[in-house]
């Protein structure tokens, strides 16, 4: 399938001439690729995509932008539950227009990160910077005032509710005394058309009606739905089919496009490297790079998570 914009993928990168991206003619080391999906290389968004220039009739790839002001900057994260260390001196950032990959083996630390960055958890110390000054984050409320949504790894969508019930969840809008029912639908309509979801028939369905796929997508469009700055997705395709996971994969590379800082937390590094424009690979609760999804490959990026260094790059011993 296609995306907007989906003329600069890899494959179409890979007709119009080398450099190549690295790993867009690698087959998957690490899992099944999502077949269809495509980078869709938005030439425009923020933050160092390529884009094609002409010179002397050869094709080349050169950086939109060297650098951009990180929305989500943390450095120094150290946390504990009680006396096991999880997170030892982690710096991370989120970019604006970018899709972020964080990654990292079972038990490195991801959820207990996105965690602490939405205020669920106290970090222990650190530098929480937000829209490049100091925050402070202490609960989930503080997160979401400054524009941080997060679609946890256990989604906590309410089975018994409707769609709109779900993305208005303790933030219903009222008219008077009464729910403004109409406004919410209209609102929730225009949320799930701004994504471009075209598989949910009625947003009076209930969750429990819906598909894997479509509740990763109500999901997503509560995060979306707050005006936010930064969306963070913990493992939102784990669960899903194919067909499904390439229809989570293009909303996420859609809210990049449309100026979002998007992390997105997986374990399948086809799709990581299908949507990602960075990626940060923890490794024992320890940062052991945060790199340009363009400038490594997969192997380099497999070798951080199972060892936390890859050549040159990765954690010093
Ligand atoms: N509330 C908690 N209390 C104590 N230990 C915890 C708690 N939450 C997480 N941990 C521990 O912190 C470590 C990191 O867990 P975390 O859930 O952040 O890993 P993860 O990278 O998200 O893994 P996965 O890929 O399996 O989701 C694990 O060793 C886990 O047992
Ligand atoms: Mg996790």
């Amino acid at each position: 399938m296609n995306l907007p914009g989906g003329g600069g993928g890899p494959a179409a990168r890979a007709a119009a001439g080398p450099p190549v991206r690295p790993h867009a003619l690698e087959a998957g080391r690490n899992g099944a690729a999502t077949p269809g999906y495509r980078h869709p290389g938005a030439a425009d968004t923020l933050g160092g995509h390529d884009r094609p220039s002409r010179d002397g009739g050869v094709a080349r790839w050169e950086p939109l932008r060297m650098s951009v002001t990180p929305v989500l900057d943390l450095r120094g994260i150290d946390k504990s539950f009680g006396s096991v260390k999880v997170l030892h001196d982690v710096a991370f950032s989120a970019y604006p227009g970018e899709v972020t990959a964080l990654v990292g083996d079972n038990g490195a630390g991801k959820t207990t990160l996105v965690k602490c960055i939405g205020g669920i958890h106290p970090f222990d110390s650190g530098e929480y910077r937000f829209d490049g000054a100091p925050a402070r984050v202490g609960s989930p409320r503080d997160a979401a005032a400054l524009g941080i949504e997060i679609v946890h790894q256990d989604l906590a969508l309410c089975e018994n509710l409707d769609i709109v019930q779900n993305l208005f969840l303790g933030r219903e809008r009222r008219r008077g005394l009464m729910l403004d029912e109409a406004g919410m639908e209209e609102l929730a309509r225009g949320t799930l058309a701004g994504l471009s979801v075209r598989t949910i028939g009625s947003v009076r369905q209930r969750i429990s009606t819906l598909s894997g796929g479509q509740r990763q997508t109500v999901a997503i469009a509560r995060a979306v739905l707050w005006d936010s700055k930064v969306v963070i997705l913990d493992e939102p395709a784990a669960a899903l089919g194919v067909v499904q996971t390439q229809q989570v994969l293009e909303l996420v590379r859609r809210l990049a496009d449309k100026g979002l800082a998007v992390v997105l937390i997986s374990h399948n590094m086809n799709d990581v490297f299908a949507v990602s424009d960075r990626i940060a690979a923890l490794y024992l609760g320890r940062m052991a790079a945060q790199v340009r999804t363009s400038d490594v490959t997969h192997r380099q990026i497999v070798e951080l998570i199972t060892a936390g260094v890859s050549g040159d790059l990765g954690l010093r011993r």
